[in-house]
């Protein structure tokens, strides 16, 4: 299916949906404060509280967390910014409150799927933590829970709003660097905190390349401007076999996803990189130019020392602050958000037809994980 048509269908049906729903949140909330609650506090839920603490017009009211000492720090942090966060262990009961007019889901990949769906089913805007879900009926299941809900469902894809990310892609998509021609991206940035079991566990995670690489990935889909048609990979367990105990993820691998008109997307991904080998890499090549999107760096085809940085408008913006800037935005105006259900639909699979080749050894189609 073609993802362009997909999102443009998918989007007039979305509008049609959100204005209907209209002033949910002004209904709820006189002042136009957005009342937020957070599910999972931990290492990327503390980071969301800390930035959403900054975005204006917004109280957090509620935080859960199965952690006593995570939910603690959360409360005590939300409560010395001036919020007034009742503490939750049951994600289900602080659903319940009438007066959360937002909920942010960081807890682990496994548990998306029906904590998302509980808050959109009972009204609430919900920022989702990437990826979408952990296989592709989870993903589709995301999408129409989505699709039918009053409030908006934003993912954490927050790298679409870091400032050069978001330069470079609008020079791609303009046409800066000609044609799209190949996508390079690579992340070598040594092992994941042994501490943190789940992210070992591939039933929990979806393994590394739909929890880690999700986000270059997403990228690159966002490059290409639509889905990879197959995908090859290779990879397993070279070093840390059984380390922690009972990994079941991957700690290196390679993938060569083929997209439409002969482009192809190279992407490997190693955890056992010495420090001076380590760095992430995300590269858009073209039939003028390229393009480090990280750096907003373009560099022209067949000319010597012609690298030069695009303008970045704010470029010293924290990427995930922006993220949740717009989701508060969009939560207030109803409006659709940069990375919506489908578009994370769209990148997830794209981890997830990766991860399928590798496991099973073979080419993967598209149709094969397009649910
Ligand atoms: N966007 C990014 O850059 C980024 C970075 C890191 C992690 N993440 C994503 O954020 C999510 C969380 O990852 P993390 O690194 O913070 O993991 P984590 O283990 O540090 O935090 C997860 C938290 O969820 C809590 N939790 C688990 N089950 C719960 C339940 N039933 N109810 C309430 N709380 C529960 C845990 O106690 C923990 O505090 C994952 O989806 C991960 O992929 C995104």
């Amino acid at each position: 299916m073609n993802n362009d048509n997909f999102t443009r269908r998918n989007f007039i049906r979305t509008s049609v949906a959100l204005a209907g729903s209209a002033a949910i949140l002004s209904a709820q909330s006189p002042n136009d404060t957005v009342r937020v609650a957070f599910i999972g506090v931990g290492n990327r839920g503390s980071y969301l509280l800390k930035n959403m603490l900054k975005v204006p017009g917004i109280k957090v009211v509620a935080i859960c967390d199965i952690d006593p000492e995570a939910l603690k720090k959360a409360v005590d942090e939300a409560t010395a910014a001036g919020n007034t966060p009742d503490p939750y262990t049951e994600y289900r009961k602080m659903l319940d409150r009438k007066d959360i007019d937002a909920v942010v889901i960081a807890t682990p990949v496994d548990l998306h799927k029906e904590m998302s769906v509980a808050a959109l089913e009972v009204g609430k805007n919900v920022y989702q933590e990437k990826p979408l879900g952990l296989n592709p009926e989870q993903s589709r299941m995301l999408v129409n829970a989505a699709k039918n809900a009053k409030g908006i469902f934003q993912v954490g894809f927050q790298l679409r709003h870091d400032p050069n990310r978001a330069a470079s892609m609008k020079f791609v998509h303009e046409g800066g660097i000609g044609d799209v021609l190949f996508l390079q991206g690579y992340r070598h940035t040594g092992d994941l905190p042994r501490q943190t079991l789940w992210y070992f566990d591939r039933t929990r995670s979806g393994d590394n390349i739909l929890e880690q690489a999700c986000h270059i990935i997403d990228l690159m889909v966002w490059a290409a401007g639509t889905h990879p048609l197959r995908a090859f990979g290779s990879g397993g367990i070279n070093l840390y076999h059984d380390i922690p105990p009972g990994r079941t993820t991957m700690d290196n691998y390679t993938v060569i996803y083929e997209f439409p008109k002969n482009v192809r997307f190279v992407f490997s991904h190693i955890y056992f990189d010495p420090p001076a080998f380590s760095g992430i890499k995300e590269r858009v090549f073209g039939s003028k130019a390229a393009v480090d999107l990280a750096t907003a760096t373009v560099t022209e085809l067949d000319k010597e020392s012609s690298a030069r940085k695009l303008e970045v408008p704010d470029a010293d913006q924290d990427s995930t602050y922006l993220s949740l800037a717009s989701f508060i935005d969009n939560a207030r105006g109803h409006k659709r958000p940069l990375n919506n259900a489908e578009s994370a639909r769209i990148s997830s699979l794209t981890s997830i037809l990766g991860r399928k080749s590798i496991y099973e050894r073979r080419v993967v189609d598209w149709s094969e994980v397009d649910v």
